[in-house]
């Protein structure tokens, strides 16, 4: 089960998004922002310090491909934006802010996220790995982290709160809109739109459920060379999952059970948050 506490933070960030007209939560003097940079969407989460989600701010964007930043001028022109609408809404300049990277992302590629921050004007507080990121916002310990995204899935165990095992694949959200651009007979872009207009239906998971197994086999991969106890529980984040009943075909596959988040897209960015200690 996911705590009841993180439910309410995902369901109240998820009804602000992208929202400007909204009764504001109260304010605090700490506030927590973090930014996730992802190959799908780029997210800026703001909470106050009981953890109420302030401002969410996500944009669709293709700056990043194989978790590498192609086009930073446009992520930190669309950062720009998301912090001067954040700044109008809560009336009140951001001061510093946490990032995140993949796992095993090393140099240039780590101190990329720093420097976006940095060039918003604005101090850096912690650089964290994705999934330690979803950990803090699920409000775990211990567990598996499957995080299905645009272009990868992401596996990382994490025992007494620090990161012992991680594989990233290729094989994402974008692999499910591939299958489903063959199976229909329709551009990509059209599967895009197809695969959320129709993610609540169960024609939709028949035509992905190759890919879903697929990704189920990368996990128990991982799960197997983790080395993590049997009763380990697993769980699932990333916008990809958002179909319904992926989880349920992991299940099967793993043969254990699988907790999905509610709004399972906002989990890391609102962990990236959460990171903050400044
Ligand atoms: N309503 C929806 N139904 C189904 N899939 C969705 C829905 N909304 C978003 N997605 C998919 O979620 C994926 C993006 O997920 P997410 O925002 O977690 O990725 P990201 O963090 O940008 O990418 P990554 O972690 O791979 O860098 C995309 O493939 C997108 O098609
Ligand atoms: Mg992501």
């Amino acid at each position: 089960m996911v705590k009841q506490e993180s439910i309410e933070i995902f369901k109240k960030a998820h009804a602000i998004v992208n929202q400007k007209d909204y009764t504001k939560p109260e304010m605090s003097d700490k506030i927590y922002a973090g930014i996730d940079v992802g190959t799908s969407s780029l997210v800026l989460v703001i909470l106050n310090d009981k953890k109420t989600p302030l401002y969410v701010g996500l944009q669709e964007a293709n700056v990043v491909r194989d978790g590498l930043l192609v086009n930073y001028s446009e992520a930190i022109s669309i950062y720009r934006k998301l912090l001067a609408e954040a700044e109008a809404i809560l009336n009140r300049p951001i001061q510093v802010m946490s990032g995140s990277v993949p796992p095993g992302t090393v140099g240039n590629n780590k101190s990329v996220i720093s420097n976006i921050i940095q060039d918003l004007g604005i101090e850096v507080d912690q650089i964290i790995d994705e999934p330690v990121a979803a950990s803090l916002a699920l409000d775990i310990q211990n567990g598996h982290i499957i995080d299905v995204g645009g272009g990868t899935t992401g596996i990382a165990t994490i025992v007494d709160g620090r990161l012992v095992h991680v594989l990233d694949e290729a094989t994402g959200g974008h692999h499910l809109s591939l299958v489903i651009s063959g199976n229909q007979g329709i551009r990509l872009e059209e599967a895009e739109q197809f695969k959320r207009k129709h993610a609540e239906e169960s024609e939709l998971l028949a035509i992905v459920r190759p890919v879903i197994e697929k990704i189920g086999h990368i996990a128990e991969q991982a799960i197997i060379a983790s080395q993590a106890p049997n009763d380990l529980s697993i769980y699932l984040v990333g916008g990809a999952s958002r179909i319904r009943g992926f989880e349920s075909v992991l299940e099967k596959y793993l043969n254990r059970k699988v907790i999905k988040a509610i709004h399972p897209e906002l989990v890391t960015p609102i962990g990236i948050a959460l990171s903050n200690r400044n």
